[in-house]
Parts: C-alpha cells; sequence; structure tokens
C-alpha cells in the first residue's frame, strides 16, 4: 500500500533505527528515517548543465548556473559516495542536468562501479550524447540506462526540448545493446495536448529497442514553471488509453520503484509513475546530491546539507558519516504528499524563486 502515513512523526522508533540491506558490503545495514524509510538510493547530479531544454524542466530563457569552483571533483564524489555506502546506501543512479556533458564520465564510473555493497548503478540521460559514449560506459562498469524521451515526433521534439536532436537520441538508444546493456528502460513525460496522443507508438517502439517504458505524470517539481493541474495526464487515464488499445493489463509486481508495473496481453511489461496523483513518499528511500555537494532529502526539499564544505575543509569520514547519519535519521520529508494536499496548486516555484536559489531545479538537483 503506497502513501501510508503513521500517525504521527513523532511516535516514531528510536532514531537509530536500521534496515538490513539486501546483499554484500559493510555494514549490511541502513539508516532509517522517521518513517522508517532506509538511506538506499542515491542521485549523484554530476553537472546542472543540460543539452537540451525539456518544456516541463527547463522553459526558461535564462538560468544561474552553480559555479564552476563548487563543483565537486571525482576524487571528491568517490570519497562522499564512500560515506554513503558505509551508511546504507545500495543504488547509485548518475543524473545532471544531462550527465554525459560531464566530461570524462566514465572515469568515475569506474571509480564507484567496483566499490563494495554497491548492487546497482545506473545512469538517466537524454541520449544526446549516448552513441559514441555507451561503450565505455560499459566498459568502466555502468550497470543501467534510463533513457528520457517524451516524443517519437521529430517536430514535436524539436518543440518541446527547443533542439533538433531527435536523430541522435534515437541512435544513442540504438547503441546500448550492441554495447551490452540489458534493462534500458525509456522515461516519457506525458502532458495534457502535448503528448498524451503517443502512449501506443512509445509502447510500440519500447518493444522494437526491448526497453520497458514508463510513463511519468507531469509534476511541479522546481523548474515547471508553465505546470497546472489541467495539464496532468493522470495514471488513471493512461492506463485506461492503453487498455483499450491493447486489453486488460495484468499488475505486476515493482518492488520498491516508484513505477507501478503493468503486463499487456502480449507480455510485455510497461510502467507508470504516478508522483503527481499518488505520490510514493511512504516508502521512499532517495535522496539527492547535487553537483557541488548540496544533499537534499527530498525532491521538494528547500534545505539542503552543504558536504562540499566539510569535505574541502578536512572533515574525517567519521565526521561526515556523523553529518550524514544525523540528518537522515531526522528525515520527514513527504514533499509530494504535501503538494497533493495544497488546495488551490499552481506552480511550486517562481521563476524569480529559481534564479535565487538554482539548487531548487530539477536540472541542479536530478531528475
Ligand atoms: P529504477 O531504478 O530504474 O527503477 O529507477 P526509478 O524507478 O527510481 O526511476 P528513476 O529514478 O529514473 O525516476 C523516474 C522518475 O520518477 C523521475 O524522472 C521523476 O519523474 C520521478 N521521480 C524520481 N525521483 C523522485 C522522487 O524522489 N520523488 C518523486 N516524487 N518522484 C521522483
Ligand atoms: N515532471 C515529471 N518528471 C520530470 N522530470 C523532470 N522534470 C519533470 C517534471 N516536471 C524527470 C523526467 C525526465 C527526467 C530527466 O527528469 O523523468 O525524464
Ligand atoms: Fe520522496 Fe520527497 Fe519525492 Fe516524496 S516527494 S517521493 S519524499 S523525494
Amino acid at each position: 500500500m503506497r502513501g501510508h502515513v503513521p500517525d504521527s512523526p513523532d511516535s516514531h522508533g528510536p532514531p537509530t533505527k536500521i534496515a538490513p540491506r539486501k546483499s554484500g558490503g559493510p555494514p549490511q545495514m541502513s539508516i532509517c528515517d522517521r518513517f522508517d524509510r532506509p538511506l538506499r538510493n542515491l542521485r549523484l547530479s554530476v553537472t546542472d548543465r543540460c543539452n537540451l531544454r525539456c518544456s516541463y524542466c527547463m522553459p526558461e530563457e535564462n538560468y544561474t548556473w552553480l559555479p564552476r569552483e563548487d563543483i565537486l571533483d571525482f576524487e571528491e564524489i568517490s570519497s562522499l559516495v564512500d560515506r554513503f555506502l558505509e551508511l546504507g546506501v545500495s543504488r547509485l543512479r548518475l543524473t545532471g542536468g544531462e550527465p554525459l556533458l560531464r566530461k570524462n564520465l566514465h572515469r568515475l564510473v569506474a571509480m564507484l562501479s567496483p566499490k563494495p555493497g554497491l548492487e546497482d548503478l545506473a545512469l538517466t540521460t537524454n541520449a544526446v550524447l549516448l552513441a559514441e559514449q555507451a561503450q565505455e560506459l560499459k566498459d568502466a562498469g555502468l550497470g543501467r540506462v534510463t533513457v528520457s524521451l517524451d516524443t517519437l515526433r521529430r517536430d514535436r521534439f524539436e518543440k518541446l526540448t527547443r533542439r533538433p536532436d531527435l536523430d541522435q537520441v534515437l541512435r544513442g538508444i540504438d547503441a546500448l545493446e550492441p554495447a551490452g546493456f540489458e534493462g534500458t528502460k525509456i522515461d516519457t513525460v506525458v502532458i495534457r495536448n502535448v503528448n498524451d496522443d503517443e502512449l501506443i507508438d512509445l509502447i510500440e517502439y519500447g518493444k522494437r529497442v526491448q526497453a520497458e517504458v514508463r510513463f511519468i505524470e507531469y509534476m511541479d517539481v522546481g523548474g515547471a514553471t508553465d505546470w497546472s493541474f489541467e495539464r496532468v495526464v493522470s495514471r488513471r487515464e493512461m492506463l485506461d488509453t492503453i487498455a483499450e488499445h491493447y486489453g486488460e493489463l495484468q499488475s505486476v509486481e515493482s518492488g520498491s520503484a516508484p513505477a507501478d508495473r503493468y503486463r499487456l496481453p502480449d507480455g510485455t511489461v510497461i510502467g507508470v509513475i504516478s508522483s503527481t496523483t499518488e505520490p510514493f513518499c511512504g516508502s521512499c528511500d532517495r535522496s539527492r546530491l547535487t553537483a557541488d555537494g548540496r544533499w537534499y532529502q527530498c525532491l521538494y526539499g528547500r534545505e539542503g546539507v552543504n558536504l562540499c564544505k566539510p569535505l574541502r575543509d578536512g572533515a574525517s569520514n567519521e565526521e561526515l558519516q556523523s553529518i550524514l547519519r544525523s540528518t537522515w535519521t531526522q528525515r520527514d520529508a513527504r514533499g509530494a504528499e504535501d503538494r497533493l494536499r495544497q488546495a488551490a496548486r499552481g506552480a511550486y516555484l517562481m521563476p524569480e524563486d529559481l534564479r535565487a536559489d538554482p539548487h531548487m531545479e530539477m536540472h541542479t538537483r536530478g531528475g
């Protein structure tokens, strides 16, 4: 059951509660927050830059970028990742902005992939630069790739992303299988009157390239300044459209992932991520580290913990661990559920809020 809200955060057990982790690596345990959610899933944004301008993420003309000198180098990222792994993180996802814009990303992958305790190392990319990097990323130990792709129509792609790069994206996806990748996913944000007529085409495309297609409800995250509730296509509506075309869908066990998965009559599995109408806050085990080392415990969280400063000031491993532990054990964020309770709901943040603190942008904290 998703979205279960315990009576009161204060009624929760000792702050040092720990949960077992699935396999190997010290210390076999994850620390838990006030709602018993383990520290398990870390999204590492390696750059706030992007080579597309998707309308649901970067609709503005101008952006405030993180200062270059603040960006963590690979050694710094690797060292922080060690501290997270020691406290129970077992799944890492490299994001951005567009992570393939970060020079020599495969070197970071090679530093991260052998780390003990790491069960899953994945990448979320728009695939514009994927064709030329797929093999070196695979060779460096990258486990899985998720590609963001919202349309298969060239004119629509250009309108939606303000860049003419659809063919490059499709070439990038084609490069995955020959490079040895399995478990590829395609993430599509569905927006009313923009691409909600392409669900079937995208499912058919996913079958051809052997990727699981997941449809994501348009979210009012920071950056989505054009968001309105009327433009959200709900999970229910998407499922109705899909079932009308293919016939009855069967629900498939989805584990802890945010996607609800369904099997079509021909065996194809698809996913729907209903972060807007049915948030998964109750089981959310994810947090985000921005490229300049701010750690956010919720997609909607306003305060990030600055890990760059103590790291560069020479904090010991124990001191860094203690910051992570005390932050996570006090975590009570349920941002998407809070948003759902808002009566008159518009965009979460205005362009001026985002300019004042670019850390609030989805492209800074990782899509
Ligand atoms: P897998 O490990 O492949 O299962 O990845 P995932 O299911 O965790 O998916 P991914 O991390 O690629 O996230 C897919 C989409 O879910 C994102 O692009 C967002 O739209 C949404 N999403 C991701 N993280 C969060 C989150 O922390 N909160 C909410 N509310 N939505 C999220
Ligand atoms: N709504 C839903 N998903 C979003 N993403 C970025 N902005 C939004 C939004 N407003 C996610 C999408 C995209 C990835 C890069 O970030 O999944 O594919
Ligand atoms: Fe997790 Fe916050 Fe997203 Fe809810 S809104 S799922 S708590 S990150």
